[in-house]
């Protein structure tokens, strides 16, 4: 598609959102993008926060973790362009070895990621021997490596409760475990929020979390929702369960990104508000003109920021940043990632 009609394509949907001149601009840059695509045999997956300029013009699926997965597992294309960030590039790489995947952005990393390490993981397991490991996607793949299976925040309750087990470890998230915790009915312990060993012979607990938080999700707050609530009180109000209980439970929706997206699509109110990364308010916005969505940020998550079309354009130009896995990681990882893929 020449750049005139993706500038015009564009221009219906982001009007009130990017300028003009702007979209001119990235139009340009998308064309080249879409080419090259089609040159290299790539494939460009987009997650639902990328920006919207981006996520309108080049991605060939955009998405949650988990359909994103799908789609990175289920490509015969030579080289995948993974639009997020690093965890869930080294997810296609996990799963797709033979492949080229790239992330446009050198770090992109993420807070949850961050918060956890495979000596961590270890020590876990040798405080509790025996008992399951899940992780959430949001782990780098040493990590994943650790744990018996991976989730998402689409599917975190099915598969905690696929185990049918009395005790299961859940990391690295803090408030999606606890969230969970209360969606199966389990009573869940920090010992990492307590001296090393204190809990290891007492029984009275069900699920063992962690301490890692999303920098971004970690910042709404209960007052947030009363204040919209005594202005807007028509407002449907939607989290992500990376939001702490008590803002999920003061919600009216919680889900994945698209499960937000889709709850939007299919309801038919006039007011929103996502208790969520800003950019996907916008995008959202874009796709569903006659629906108000508020705005209470900007909360843009910086990693997810560092995902621009410039920078996406030189991923193909100069096959940059390659996802590399050492091998016996990987192979441990995959198995953790497929018994998800396979719930
Ligand atoms: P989703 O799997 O819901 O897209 O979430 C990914 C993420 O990083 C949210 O902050
Ligand atoms: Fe990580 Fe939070 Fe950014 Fe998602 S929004 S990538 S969880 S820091």
């Amino acid at each position: 598609m020449p750049a005139t009609a993706i500038y015009e394509s564009m221009k219906v949907k982001l009007h009130n959102i990017v300028p003009e001149l702007e979209l001119a601009y990235k139009a340009e840059i998308a064309e080249q993008i879409n080419q090259l695509k089609v040159q290299r045999n790539a494939i460009i997956l987009g997650h639902n926060y990328m920006e919207p300029a981006l996520f309108n013009s080049v991605p060939d699926f955009t998405g949650d973790s988990l359909e994103l997965s799908r789609k990175a597992a289920a490509t015969d294309k030579d080289i995948i362009v993974f639009c997020g960030v690093r965890f869930m590039a080294e997810t296609a790489k996990i799963l797709n070895p033979k492949k080229t995947v790239l992330l446009p952005a050198k770090v992109a990393g993420c807070s949850l990621a961050a918060s956890i390490t495979a000596a961590d993981v270890r020590q876990l397991k040798q405080q509790f021997p025996g008992v399951p490991v899940v992780t959430y996607i949001n782990t780098y793949a040493d990590v994943k490596a650790e744990c018996d299976i991976c989730c998402t925040s689409g599917n975190a309750a099915q598969v905690v409760e696929s185990f049918g087990t009395d005790t299961i470890i859940f990391l690295p998230d803090e408030y999606l475990a606890r969230n969970v915790a209360q969606e199966t009915g389990k009573h869940i312990i920090f010992p990492s929020h307590q001296p090393t060993g204190k809990f290891s012979n007492d029984l009275d607990y069900q699920m063992i979390g962690w301490h890692g938080r999303c920098e971004v999700h970690d910042r709404f707050t209960v007052s947030d929702i009363e204040n919209i609530r005594t202005h807007f009180p028509d407002t449907v109000i939607l989290a992500h369960p990376e939001c702490s209980p008590e803002v999920v439970n003061a919600s009216d929706f919680a889900g994945s990104t698209s499960a937000m997206i889709k709850f939007i699509e299919t309801t038919d109110k006039p007011r929103y508000l996502l208790l969520t990364e800003c950019a996907m308010g916008d995008n959202i916005a874009a796709a569903n003109p006659q629906k108000e969505m508020l705005r209470l940020c900007s909360v843009r998550c910086p990693h997810m920021n560092e995902i621009t079309l410039e920078d996406t354009l030189q991923s193909l130009q100069l096959t940059q940043y390659v996802i590399e896995i050492p091998e016996d990681i990987r192979v441990r990882a995959a198995r953790s990632v497929q018994r998800m893929l396979e719930i």
